[in-house]
């Protein structure tokens, strides 16, 4: 297992490319299922979870080839051989449990483990249960196996209890294939959502109200397989937003999409940050104190809780106390106990997080708990007097292209190495 070591206290200066999104690109795999031959993606990062799900595909039957320079992939789905998504592979990432959808999309059966839970709380996934069977789904829950069948399946109007990211991606996935109309009311908007509606309707599905909560769906039997670009990652660039926000620096996310990150910006603006929108990305400079500021995640278009660690280690740092709240997952905070060695000041009561600044942070050896956890911590090291040691980085490895190479190009010290 590979260990981080960052020697901290260094400013950030240049320029990044900043990698197409892990979760864009995961349900946009998803789909190529639904099209009898080749799909092209393009940007398409080196993510461990990006060769999860084409595990899980290929396993499916898809021949799908990753050329990791050129950042393409190409999915061939003229052939399935076999319904069934097996818990090996699910175990290791939620969303190959998009292979349901997709699955169901277009062979009208399926049989996928349930995911289980992650390192932060049991994650259900009712509301896609409840989408399926509205869609005249029959599903049935056999040794760990979520089993459908889709021989009845029509059109439905169907609310969402809450807009779920990976329900809507996975009933967007269905609704695309009944040449009937589905509604679907209270959906997730977030970017990596509507880059999935964007590819089904270029597919051929008629779907109207892109971006908005309601979606009506016309789908088809028939979709083609299509190409497209991987939309920029939001969470990658707002995580080295937050980086230079804690070192001090100036540096230029290149290719990032300031509409994707309105909130993000907002709240580091009104921290003390100067974040300009360039001709080909984002510039962030910190050359002042930092002010504390209060965050609530929320769903998009609100306060995202990929970003809450991140914002917890740059509070750290603010001349102030501020409060950090996770109304989406209230028990993601496991990488408070692990900042709190390198310095931080943080209590915790319920899902929120008073965090009182400003910390001189020391380096320290911790532990990464999960991707985001991580990169709080990967950022703290950077901002940390002395040396830190982030033990268990195969979890940064799911989320973060080339993360040493990036920062080490910004002029930070961080080396990876092999820990037995
Ligand atoms: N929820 C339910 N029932 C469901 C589905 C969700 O109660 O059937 C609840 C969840 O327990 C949670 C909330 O709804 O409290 C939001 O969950 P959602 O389904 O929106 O999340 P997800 O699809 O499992 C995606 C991202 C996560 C990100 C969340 C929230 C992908 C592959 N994953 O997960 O990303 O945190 O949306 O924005 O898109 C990450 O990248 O680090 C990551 C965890």
């Amino acid at each position: 297992m590979d260990k981080l070591i960052i020697q901290g206290g260094h400013e950030l200066y240049g320029n990044i490319q900043v990698a197409g999104a892990k979760n864009a690109a995961l349900p946009l795999m998803a789909a190529a299922v639904l099209a009898p031959g080749k799909t092209t993606l393009s940007n398409v990062p080196r993510l461990v979870d990006v060769g999860t799900m084409g595990r899980v595909l290929a396993n499916l039957g898809l021949e799908v080839e990753h050329d990791r320079d050129a950042g393409t992939m190409s999915l061939d789905a003229a052939n399935l051989t076999s319904d069934t998504a097996p818990y090996e592979l699910v175990k290791t990432m939620r969303a190959s449990f998009y292979a349901l959808g997709a699955l169901i999309g277009r062979l009208r059966k399926g049989k996928v483990s349930l995911p289980g839970g992650c390192a932060w709380g049991p994650r259900p996934v009712d509301i896609h249960m409840k989408g399926f069977e509205a869609m005249g789904v029959s599903i049935d829950l056999d040794e760990g196996y979520v089993v459908a069948d889709a021989a009845n399946i029509h059109g439905t109007n169907f609310v969402l209890s809450f807009p779920s990211v990976g329900a809507t991606v996975n009933l967007l996935l269905v609704a695309a294939t009944i040449p009937e109309e589905t509604v679907l009311d209270n959906v997730a908007r977030e970017p990596e959502v509507t880059a999935l509606v964007r590819m089904l309707q270029q597919m051929g599905a008629t779907i109207e109200g892109t971006g908005t909560s309601t979606l009506r769906i016309v789908g088809t039997r028939d979709l083609k397989p299509v190409q497209q670009a991987v939309i920029p990652d939001r969470i990658e660039a707002g995580t080295y937003l937050a980086a230079v926000g804690m070192t001090g620096g100036e540096i230029v996310l290149k290719g990032a999409e300031p509409e994707h990150l309105t909130m993000v910006i907002a709240k580091s603006v009104e921290a003390g940050l100067h974040v300009t929108v360039t001709v080909d990305g984002i510039r962030v400079k910190r050359n002042g104190e930092l002010r504390p500021v209060d965050v609530e995640t929320a769903v998009y278009p609100g306060f995202a809780t990929d970003m809450q660690a991140q914002w917890i280690a740059l509070m750290s740092m603010a001349n102030g106390a501020s409060f950090v709240t996770d109304t989406i997952y209230p028990d993601r905070f496991t990488h408070v106990a692990e900042l709190m060695r390198l310095g931080a000041k943080v209590t915790m009561k319920e899902n929120v997080a008073k965090v009182q600044g400003p910390s001189k942070l020391k380096g320290a050896p911790v532990m990464s708990t999960d991707l985001r956890a991580s990169a709080c911590l990967v950022l703290a090291g950077l901002a940390a007097e002395g040396e830190t040691h982030i033990s268990r980085i195969y979890h940064l490895d799911r989320g973060y292209e080339k993360l040493e190479d990036k920062l080490r190009a910004l002029g930070a010290i961080i080396d990876r190495v092999g820990e037995r």
